[in-house]
């Protein structure tokens, strides 16, 4: 029956079927980090279909042998925790496998994932900022395993970055301007201010405009001014669980992908350009 259709309705009913074939397999995941946002990631990974939390490893002996599902009001047993300090990293990852694990606790814990590429276990670093050697260790990790690092890894912070590279090269001669809000007590000028300016070639102190007010999680605008028209590119956090649905994005990205340092601005530019679904909602 298919030999009377047209070649590229073929290949795209076969590439939509690969991409359920995808969507299907279970990937079995661990986490690095329980606090403010792991935990949140562990509950959005237990929520994906596709997705199975494993364990969890963080610092403290707190809540040491439970399963973090109990702490996210599920039945199911996922995500036992560990503490670091009651494990030899050197044979857990050998005794509990997992596809990849997300890290989201902090810099120096680049060493333990060593020991887990060793096992071929993929690599998602959500860390904000790594020390120099800590980066090299990230890097050598690469030519063992796929690792994706990204410092911003909310999904649609990515896609405003490369939409606004994209603006700049068609509108080289408009005014830019970023404007960053976020919560009362937010320290410096966010990382991913920085990160925008720096990716648009901008003087952080000249074209920055941090603004601290009340709670909001995080906001931020890039603001192209042109002589007869404004363009805004606005993203906004809403809680916490968009950091989740970028490393789930990200751990499923990296499934397939052979040894190599890999960002964000890889796996949603090159999504984009494929025409492939990016962000998920809840149907
Ligand atoms: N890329 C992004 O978009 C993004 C977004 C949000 C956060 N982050 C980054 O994610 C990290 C965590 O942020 P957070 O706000 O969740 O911090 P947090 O609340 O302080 O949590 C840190 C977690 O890491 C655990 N931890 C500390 N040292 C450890 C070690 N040596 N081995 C294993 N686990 C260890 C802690 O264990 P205990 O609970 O036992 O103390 C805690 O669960 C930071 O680097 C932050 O910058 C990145």
């Amino acid at each position: 029956m298919f030999s009377f259709l047209p070649a590229e309705i073929i290949s795209a009913a076969v590439s939509r079927n690969r991409e359920k074939e995808e969507e299907r397999v279970i990937i079995s995941i661990g986490i690095f980090g329980f606090g403010k946002t792991g935990r949140v990631v562990a509950q959005e990974v237990m929520e994906d279909k596709s997705c199975r939390l494993s364990w969890v490893i963080r610092k403290s002996h707190r809540n040491e042998g439970e399963y973090a599902s109990h702490f996210c009001g599920l039945e199911t047993e996922q995500g036992k925790i560990y503490s670091i300090d009651s494990i030899d990293p050197r044979v857990f990852f050998r005794e509990h496998p997992v596809d990849v694990i997300v890290d989201f606790s902090i810099n120096s814990a680049v060493s333990y994932s060593k020991y887990a590429a060793e096992t071929g276990t993929r690599i998602v670093s959500a860390i904000s900022h790594y020390e120099k050697d800590q980066m090299e260790q990230l890097k050598a990790l690469g030519r063992r395993v796929a690792v994706l690092y990204s410092p911003n890894i909310t999904l649609g912070i990515n896609f405003l970055i490369e939409v606004s590279k994209v603006l700049q090269r068609i509108a080289p001669n408009a005014d830019i301007e970023i404007i960053e809000e976020h919560f009362r007590e937010k320290k410096g000028v966010s990382g991913t201010a920085l990160r925008i300016a720096e990716d648009l070639g901008l003087d952080v102190n000249k074209h920055v405009n941090s603004i601290r007010v009340g709670g909001i999680v995080g906001k931020h605008e890039v603001i192209f001014g042109l002589p007869n028209q404004t363009i805004r590119i606005i993203h906004e956090s809403i809680n916490r669980g968009a950091f989740g649905q970028g490393a789930i994005y990200a751990a499923k990205w990296l499934m397939n992908k052979p040894p190599g340092v890999y960002t964000m601005e890889d796996a949603v530019m090159l999504d984009v350009a494929r025409n492939r679904r990016v962000f998920e909602m809840a149907e």
